[in-house]
């Protein structure tokens, strides 16, 4: 079974709660997908568990967008990928990334689904859409894997 979520995330300290949360009940090996239009808040989101990885605040270099690849040390390797630019699949496969899904750290996807199939079914899923204001919708799947039992531990505590 698969359950979609979706949370109106009404501020930005909404949107960095919710992803300190994440970046603490990540585990070894997990990939986090986050699609939605520019601006809507994939980096925000991605600053916030690396905070709750315990990534250095001065550490953490906004947006990978040029460099694809940034990565982080916390509590575990954060493997920051942007895919914005690659046209798909087979420029990630060439450029080695989808590698990095089955390291020991945690991966977080922005435009993920550039990536296709490369991604492993035990990923969380999270697309961000703009509402009014300062606000987001989050529609979330997490997947065949264990996210779905954090997730629903995670929303208990929001
Ligand atoms: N609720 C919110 N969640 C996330 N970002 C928000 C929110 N409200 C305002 N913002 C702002 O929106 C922008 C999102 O930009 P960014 O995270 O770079 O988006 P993306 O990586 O999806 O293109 C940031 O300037 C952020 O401060
Ligand atoms: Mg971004």
């Amino acid at each position: 079974m698969t359950i979609m979520k979706t949370m109106l995330l009404k501020t930005l300290a909404d949107t960095m709660a919710l992803g300190r949360l994440l970046g603490q009940c990540a585990q070894p090996g997990d990939v986090i997908c986050l699609d939605g239009d520019l601006g809507a808040g994939k980096t925000t989101l991605t600053q916030a568990i690396a905070q709750g990885l315990g990534v250095p605040a001065g550490d953490y270099v906004t947006s990978p967008s040029f460099a694809i690849l940034h990565e982080y040390q916390g509590r575990l390797p954060l493997y920051h990928m942007d895919f914005y630019r690659l046209t798909g699949a087979a420029d990630i496969q060439d450029m080695g990334l989808d590698e990095y899904f089955f390291l020991s750290g945690l991966s977080v996807l922005e435009w993920s689904a550039r990536a296709g199939d490369l991604v492993p079914a035990t990923r969380l899923k999270i697309n961000l859409t703009i509402g009014p204001d300062d606000s987001r919708l989050l529609t979330c799947d997490p997947g065949i894997g264990t996210w779905q039992e954090r997730w629903q531990n995670l929303i208990m505590t929001t």
